[in-house]
């Protein structure tokens, strides 16, 4: 039976709802972690890891960075997914999911995609909303979740 890990990270719950999509398409035993609420386990019985985050003002959450940065040499002895959910517009986004992971572990990676955005206004605070409002013009809760694309990593990772 395949084993896959998946160590995410969000603020408000998009990368969290991609997860949930995404474990529903692999096969085997998945283990999910937040890495915002806690220590992931070691690694050794997993072959699969796959690692994704949220970007903020152009990163991605430090503590998955550091995480990455420590595990980095672990990680590269395994099948790797790499993801991120961003809301800028085509081109930037590209560039925000390279510069997201170190370029050993991008370029070993068997896929790596945007998964596509949500906009949990709700949770937002006030200056979150402002940012929100005049860079990306939500002004209320929105899903843009690419389940195709989802669908399209999860099989690279079962192959
Ligand atoms: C204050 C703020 C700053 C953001 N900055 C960026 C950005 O620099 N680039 C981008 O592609 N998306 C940006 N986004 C969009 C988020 O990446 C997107 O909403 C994502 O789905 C949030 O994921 P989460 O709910 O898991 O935290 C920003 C969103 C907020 C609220």
């Amino acid at each position: 039976m395949s084993m896959t890990m998946i160590i995410y990270a969000t603020k408000h719950g998009s990368v969290e709802n991609a997860v949930k999509l995404l474990t529903e398409k692999l096969e085997g035993k998945v283990t999910v972690i937040n890495i915002m609420n806690e220590d992931p386990p070691e690694l050794n019985e997993y072959e699969n890891v796959i690692l994704g985050g949220s970007i903020y003002v152009g990163k991605i959450q430090k503590r998955l960075s550091k995480y990455i940065e420590k595990h980095l040499s672990e990680l590269l002895t395994k099948r790797i997914g790499l993801f991120i959910c961003a809301a800028q517009e085509e081109g930037i986004r590209e560039k925000e999911l390279i510069e997201s992971f170190p370029e050993k572990l991008f370029e070993h990676a068997v896929c790596k995609e945007i998964f596509g955005y949500e906009i949990h206004y709700d949770d937002m605070n006030f200056i979150e909303k402002k940012v929100v409002g005049a860079i990306l013009g939500h002004k209320s809760n929105y899903s843009e979740l690419s389940d195709a694309k989802i669908d399209s990593f999860a099989q690279a990772i079962r192959a």
